[in-house]
């Protein structure tokens, strides 16, 4: 694969935040020996390097609910050497949609003789182990895990944690493109074999996200990540002094950590997840506050943020679905301890103007889960582990 380097890095403290690169080749060729100047501008990832990232690599795949056929697509184009984890809050009521995406994964991994976790939101046993672990705050008064994509994502960290992996991404079950799914895991290998931290994060850029209209159009940004991206950038750069856009990918529900960085993180619930990992790091390592993690301090976290070739095209799921989004994924900026006057004001303003918020309401506050390290792991693998068995798609035959 061949990738632009990266040109522009804006540090933020011990963060360092490198602009946008675009994906040349999907497909660079053999490994050979190259020019020297090629280096400069363009990174060639060969496909060994790509492969032994991807081997050491947890893909997570959300889902609630989501066409079936989708799902199907989606989970062909991981990579093979990557471990899927599906985490699935799907209905099991009137239709057992959990079971069939369990029997579509176990056909699946049979016939491609590779192994797959898939472990349901609201699993009993998953419940207890988080208790007997202390993650209390992912848990309902029922005792299971609470509804919402970031609380299974973070479950699905956990059994990345497990399954010893160093690298967890996360892709959405309703995209259309199974070619798209293998792209963002190459970028994300990719990106972590550029990394000069053990801290690192990578974050992906659609090249377009078509609509349909009349024709099919070929929109650059969403409406939801324009403003989202306005706001963090605002928040840098009152922090900073300096202004900059160097923030492209805020909402990217595709992206992916070194499990160092992952379990370090506090999280938000719902959809705020994404803008507030980017807050949790600014907080713990911008040096405005007092570093969250010393060892992380000092090898600095790294985010990347790939472009993608291929458009990205998945369910639309209406206007107040994006006005939540929205609404939440703004909240977790204001609420930072780090977001000052300017920003706040900005994103009053953003909220009011498409009337959803009145000028006395504030936007909500996230739930906060605390980082995965903070609870006892042993504890929550000693429960797991003996039942990993029903939680694997490949069967021992
Ligand atoms: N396990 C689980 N639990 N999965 C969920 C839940 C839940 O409670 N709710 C939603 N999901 C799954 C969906 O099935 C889908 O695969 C994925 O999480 C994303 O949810 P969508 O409802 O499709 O979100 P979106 O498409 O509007 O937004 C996506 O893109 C944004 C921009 O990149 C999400 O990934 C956002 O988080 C992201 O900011
Ligand atoms: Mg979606």
């Amino acid at each position: 694969m061949r990738i632009e380097s990266p040109r522009y890095t804006e540090r933020f403290g011990s963060v360092r935040i490198n602009d946008v690169q675009k994906v040349l080749e999907l497909d660079s060729g053999k490994a050979k020996d190259l020019p020297l100047h090629e280096n400069i501008a363009v990174q060639k990832i060969e496909e060994d390097v790509i492969k032994n990232f991807e081997e050491k690599m947890a893909i997570v795949i959300p889902t609630m609910d989501e066409k079936l056929k989708l799902f199907e697509g989606v989970i062909s184009g991981v990579p093979h050497e990557c471990l899927i984890i599906v985490v699935s809050n799907s209905q099991r009521k009137k239709v057992d949609r959990f079971r069939m995406e369990r029997d579509t994964l176990q056909q699946y991994c049979h016939f491609t003789r590779r192994q797959a976790l898939i472990v349901h939101q609201k699993d009993e046993l998953l419940g207890r182990a988080l208790a007997e672990a202390g993650y209390t705050d992912l848990l309902g008064e029922d005792g299971k895990v609470r509804n919402g994509k970031a609380e299974g994502m973070v479950v699905a960290m956990l059994m990345a944690m497990l399954a010893r992996k160093d690298y967890v991404g996360f892709i959405d079950a309703d995209n259309y493109f199974p070619g798209a799914v293998w792209e963002y895991v190459r970028c994300f290998a990719s990106g972590f074999s550029m990394a000069r931290s053990p801290y690192s994060m990578v974050r992906i850029l659609w090249r377009y996200k078509p609509k349909i209209t009349s024709g099919l159009y070929f929109k650059k940004w969403g409406r939801v990540s324009e403003i989202t991206n306005k706001c963090v950038n605002s928040l840098i750069s009152n922090n900073t002094g300096f202004e900059t856009d160097i923030i492209s990918t805020g909402n990217a529900g595709e992206h992916a950590m070194s499990l160092r960085l992952a379990e370090i993180l506090p999280y938000a619930s719902g959809y705020a997840v994404e803008p507030q990992e980017l807050v949790s790091i600014f907080e713990g390592f911008g040096g405005i506050l007092p570093m969250s993690h010393q060892t992380a301090a000092k090898h600095g976290v790294e985010i990347f943020q790939i472009e993608t070739r291929n458009p990205h095209l998945h369910e639309d799921k209406g206007d107040e679905h994006l006005g939540d989004m929205l609404m939440t994924g703004l909240g977790a900026i204001y609420h930072s301890p780090i977001c000052e006057g300017e920003t706040r004001q900005l994103i009053m303003s953003e909220l009011l103007q498409r009337n959803l918020l009145t000028p006395e309401e504030e936007p909500p506050k996230p739930r906060l889960s605390a980082p995965p390290k903070k609870i006892d792991l042993t504890k929550f693998f000693k429960v797991m582990e003996e039942h990993l068995p029903s939680y694997s798609a490949l069967e021992s035959e």
